[in-house]
């Protein structure tokens, strides 16, 4: 029998996402607060807080859209730079908006086709495969195109404008946008809004899908009923300051949230 002193330890274990004391303010408004947060590898966390909590802010700062007064991020154990949203992108955090950005007039294909092609421009591979792209290269493109719209649900739509989409398919193309480029990280900024039930649950299982095949999930929701079926762990934004975090049962039967969101008097995510 083997001596087992002389096995290697594991490595220990390192979130995926380490977030540290993060501030910004605009204005006299403290959108974030000293927020510190960890993601694991594999988790569907959710991001939850009356509307004005600075979800969006930690999303902007995450991505690169904006530039944290304080504080910083660790991602994949690397310190992510800030206000660069293409380094983001290219160390494998991808998003989608509050507000959906689509190329209203271009097809639905043709958004993810530009999503791909995002991917394969940046970077060394991008420019290798600048020169040689050929028509297979193409091809290919196409059908990786195919095979996200397929897997989020909206085949059917490829030839149609993004603008002129159902809402609900809107969402799902942004999805298909952002998994274009592989992603470790998914942030979804309120995902469900303007989805019926049917659409909900039809979102639901696709983030489970997203998760199941090895991709983490960060999601903003307004639908407290799905964060709460949906999410590993919860942490709850209140005026910029995490107030809360753990297990969705935990967040939701802890006083500070409940009174956050009786005294917003608002529905917020
Ligand atoms: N670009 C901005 N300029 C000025 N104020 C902003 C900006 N973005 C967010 N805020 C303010 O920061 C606070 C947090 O906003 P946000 O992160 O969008 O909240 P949430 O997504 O939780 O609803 C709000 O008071 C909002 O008005
Ligand atoms: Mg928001």
């Amino acid at each position: 029998m083997p001596a087992t002193s002389a096995s290697p330890c594991p490595a220990p274990q390192v979130p995926l996402l380490q977030a540290r004391e993060l501030d910004k303010s605009y204005g006299g408004i403290r959108a974030l607060d000293a927020v510190s947060l960890d993601i694991w590898r594999g988790e569907i966390f959710g991001l939850i807080g009356p509307n004005g909590a600075g979800k969006t802010t930690f999303f902007d700062v995450l991505t690169g859209f904006c530039v944290a007064d304080a504080g910083g991020i660790v991602f994949d154990r690397v310190v992510l730079p800030q206000g660069e949203p293409q380094a983001a992108a290219r160390r494998g955090i991808a998003r989608s908006f509050q507000n959906a950005r689509l190329f209203t007039d271009l097809s639905a294909r043709e958004n993810v086709l530009i999503g791909l092609h995002t991917r394969l421009q940046s970077g060394l591979l991008g420019a290798l495969a600048r020169g040689l792209r050929t028509r297979a290269e193409e091809r290919a493109a196409h059908a990786r195109a195919e095979a996200l719209l397929a897997y989020t649900g909206i085949a059917q739509h490829a030839d149609t404008a993004a603008g002129s989409l159902p809402y609900g398919d809107q969402r799902r193309l942004e999805i298909a946008r952002a998994l274009a480029a592989e992603p470790q990280l998914l942030a979804l900024d309120e995902p469900a809004a303007g989805m019926n039930a049917t659409e909900t649950a039809e979102l639901a299982a696709l983030v489970r899908r997203i998760r199941a095949d090895g991709t983490t999930v960060l999601l903003i929701e307004h639908d407290m009923a799905l964060v709460m079926t949906l999410c590993d762990r919860v942490a709850v934004l209140d005026s910029g300051r995490l107030i809360a975090q753990g297990s969705p049962a935990e967040v939701q039967r802890d006083p500070a949230v409940i009174a956050a969101y009786l005294g917003s008097g608002r529905h917020g995510a």
